[in-house]
């Protein structure tokens, strides 16, 4: 069970993410939803400890966070526990996929070289890029390089996978292929909290979706709860536009 609780974050005064709090379950995929601004990288960034939340707590499957007072090594602890997911993948251009995998195995675990060498050959393997592993990033398709990107995340078998708008910046060919690895992420059990603007993406893949709207989450449920019987006026406004821009439905 992980369990976010009265999380609040400021930036300049500027109040970005007003008391959230949400469980989530061993296993679940959940999706966070809204406009842009809404806070939405914010928040998975604050989980992280890429920016410092003003307050809240976490329970990771027992580790135990108060943000307004974290200490160092509960950093540490929690970035060992949890793993991220970026727009713009943040590879390491001058490592090869398989040392960008192999990172966190050594900086953040202080695995033995011959160790990492292992898991990050078999987590290309799982993303199917086991014959790329000695590429460098710029020989990589951009599908590519976000496969490299999850593989080095689930390397880290993390507690939460935190995954933020993770094909937005590719081409459309190539979202397909990543989906396809998140969808198979999800498959194999992973706890996750994915943002994205896929809505039918979002639909097939998560059992919990929340709609994040200006710092507050102001509607959660199931995807068809939240999806096709959505109860706050913002949320039906944010559906409304989505699908009016996309002119199709899930
Ligand atoms: N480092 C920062 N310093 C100051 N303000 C910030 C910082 N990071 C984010 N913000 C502000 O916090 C708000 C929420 O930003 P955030 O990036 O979390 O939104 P988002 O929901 O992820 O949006 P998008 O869908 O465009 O990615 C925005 O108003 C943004 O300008
Ligand atoms: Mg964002």
């Amino acid at each position: 069970m992980i369990k976010v609780s009265n999380l609040s974050k400021s930036f300049h005064g500027n109040l970005i993410l007003d008391d959230i709090s949400v469980d989530i379950e061993k296993g679940d995929v959940v999706a966070l939803i809204g406009s842009s601004g809404a806070g939405k990288s914010t928040f998975l960034r604050s989980l992280n400890c890429l920016e410092k939340a003003n307050k809240g707590l976490l329970d990771l499957e027992g580790l135990k966070v108060d943000f307004s007072k974290i200490t160092s090594n509960e950093r540490l602890e929690l970035r060992k526990q949890t793993a991220m997911v970026f727009q713009q993948f943040n590879l390491f251009q001058h490592r090869t996929a398989l040392d960008n995998v192999k990172e966190g195995l050594k900086v953040v675990k202080k695995m033995k070289d011959k160790d990492a060498t292992e898991i990050a050959k078999r987590q290309l393997e799982q993303v199917g890029l086991a014959e790329r592993a000695h590429y460098y990033p710029k020989h990589l398709s951009g599908g590519q390089q976000q496969r490299v990107g999850i593989a080095r995340a689930l390397a880290m078998e993390p507690k939460l996978l935190l995954l933020d708008e993770p094909t937005s910046a590719l081409d459309p060919e190539l979202v397909g292929e990543v989906l396809q690895t998140i969808k198979k992420t999800a498959a194999s059990g992973q706890t996750m909290l994915l943002v994205s603007h896929e809505m039918s993406f979002v639909y097939e893949v998560a059992n919990k979706v929340l709609f994040l709207d200006k710092g507050k989450i102001v509607e959660e449920g199931t995807p068809d709860e939240v999806f096709n019987h959505p109860k706050s006026q913002r949320a039906k406004e944010f559906l409304q536009n989505y699908f009016r821009n996309k002119s199709g439905n899930l």
